[in-house]
């Protein structure tokens, strides 16, 4: 499809008469069909005679390459539109009685099927429709920044629309081997994040949880602590009522260095979809400019749900969980495009909303698969107020090895396998049938507890730097080592331990179980 293709201008020479192939009974064939000087008129002498003039003029008119690129609406089923004697290409836009667009989604039985991008009003049998000989565009540019825009591209916040280059939203990902490794870490602003599952500039993780577990405060924390000079926010498919509480509450003044790009769950289908490429696309746009973005989208799962709706609508056969298909064909040609390029960084965080807890649902699969990390939240350390609610366990960087020093990937794993440690044991331990001494590695875990969980809990407006974080990690691990001679425990090579040790405030020795406190919180889920 031409780029530089718009309604003034058709896109490209269309040589062959429009009207051969088009369907008997359409508008534009019957009126030329039924012109004096038909296919008769071919055998008699042209340019001279009346008829001949007559007949290169019909000729002339035939070729024209607007006549080819109009139709009329036949059908409407559901979010289908059927358009007769159109002659499209897939991703084109189209506009439905001058004023609705619409793309072209598919084809079937000789008719051409397209998906609105606005309301249906006032459509009927006969409406006119005409091929732009476009794909969508959006404007980019950097008067977006501070703005608030829609699916497609329009501004929500009444002001004026800000200046830029239209940009095609379909686009090839950066070309796999001119992509620069990442080896630098971003700040995301999250102690339990930078240090255990840290993001690299230009990486990709996914945000995987439940309902309402925290994926949207999580990442509005992030917006606002992170180190990278622009953050596209895209909100597809979520409740209207978050949007403001969102850019007021979560993003606030980050809102300056931010475009968001909102499409609720009311949206058209294809404006939902369209959103979460629009915002691809400006994140683009500015990684053009040589900046590090950071792209967040929330969720995958709504953009997913929307294209599932568009793709059973078109008839495609439903696959795992109703998804079709083109869901799983559309996922990568979507995540892909973050990353690094010659020019700058986009780091891509995409929260993904995992139906009924199961991390293995079809969407999350995929995502996993495609995505550099997943950042695994639980409900369980949710129901316990551990916020945010990070299993660290479960949680996953690929790329950790490569942008942090060795010292804090060693203080990491250290953690973690205090971590694993509290969490096997977690049930001996609540039911008070653990006896402290037997296992020193869940002792020296349980006297710290208290700093671990301090380490891993962080409100909404506490803001860490990565080397704040890296700091109170080192310390930490030093401790769980007994390198910290201050700290909680300290426990000699087979010294006995004991509830002082677990717990210097205990009272009651004998049964240190029962004085720890809400494994859960910890987070391991039960
Ligand atoms: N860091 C936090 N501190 C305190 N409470 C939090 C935190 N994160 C989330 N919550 C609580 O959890 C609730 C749900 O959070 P949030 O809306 O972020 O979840 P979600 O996973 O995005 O939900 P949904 O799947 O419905 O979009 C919030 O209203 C808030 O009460
Ligand atoms: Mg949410």
């Amino acid at each position: 499809m031409s780029e530089s293709s718009d309604l003034d201008a058709p896109p490209r020479a269309r040589g062959a008469s429009p009207f051969q192939s088009s369907p008997p009974g359409t508008k534009e064939a019957s009126a030329f069909q039924g012109t004096p000087s038909g296919a008769g008129d071919a055998s008699r002498p042209q340019g001279t005679t009346t008829g001949g003039l007559l007949a290169s003029a019909t000729q002339a008119v035939r070729d024209a390459d607007l006549a080819r690129r109009h139709g009329n609406v036949c059908n409407l089923i559901g979010l289908i539109i059927e358009v007769t004697g159109l002659r499209a290409e897939i991703g084109e836009v189209c506009l439905v009685d001058n004023r609705i667009p619409a793309e072209v989604v598919g084809f079937r039985d000789g008719r051409t099927l397209l998906m609105p991008l606005g309301e249906l009003h006032g459509i009927g049998p006969g409406t006119r429709v005409l091929a732009t000989g476009a794909p969508f565009r959006v404007a980019v540019g950097s008067g977006l920044l501070g703005r608030v825009v829609d699916g497609l591209g329009i501004p929500l916040d009444e002001l004026p629309a800000p200046e830029g280059v239209e940009r095609s939203t379909i686009a090839p990902p950066p070309s796999a081997l001119s992509r620069p490794r990442i080896t630098e870490r971003v700040g995301l602003g999250v102690r339990a994040l930078d240090t255990l599952v840290p993001c690299g500039r230009g990486q990709r993780l996914g945000i995987f949880a439940g309902s309402g577990v925290g994926k949207s405060s999580l990442m509005g924390m992030i917006a606002r602590s992170t180190s990278a000079q622009v953050n596209v926010i895209a909100l597809v498919g979520e409740r209207g009522r978050e949007v403001r509480e969102f850019i007021e509450r979560d993003l606030g003044d980050a809102l300056e260095r931010s475009v968001v790009v909102v499409a609720t769950s009311d949206q058209p289908a294809l404006v939902r979809i369209k959103a979460a490429f629009t915002a691809t696309t400006i994140a683009e746009h500015f990684r053009d400019q040589g900046h590090d973005v950071l792209l967040m989208m929330d969720s995958v799962t709504r953009f997913a749900m929307a294209q599932r709706e568009v793709g059973l609508a078109i008839g495609e056969p439903p696959a795992t969980r109703g998804y079709t298909p083109s869901v799983f064909a559309l996922l990568p040609r979507l995540l892909e495009r973050a990353g690094t390029s010659t020019s700058g960084s986009i780091t891509g965080l995409y929260t993904v909303l995992v139906d009924g807890d199961d991390m293995n649902e079809p969407i999350a699969d995929a995502t996993r698969a495609i995505l550099d990390g997943h950042v695994v939240l639980t409900r369980s350390l949710a129901h316990a107020g551990h916020y945010p609610a990070i299993d660290v366990l479960q949680s996953v960087s690929r790329l950790v090895g490569e942008i942090v020093p060795p010292e804090i990937a060693a203080a990491g794993q250290r953690l973690r396998s205090a971590l694993a440690v509290l969490h096997e044991k977690e049930d001996l331990v609540a039911i008070g049938a653990y006896q402290p001494g037997s296992d020193s590695a869940l002792d020296t875990a349980l006297a710290h507890r208290t700093q671990i969980e301090g380490f891993l809990r962080q409100s909404v407006n506490e803001r860490s730097t990565p080397e704040q974080a890296d700091t109170q990690l080192l310390e930490l691990a030093a401790s769980l080592t007994g390198e910290d001679a201050s700290g909680p425990v300290d426990i000699a090579d087979g010294e006995e331990i004991t509830a002082e040790h677990i717990d210097p405030g205990a009272t009651q020795a004998g049964n240190v179980a029962a004085e720890v406190p809400a494994i859960p919180a910890l987070g391991l889920s039960i």
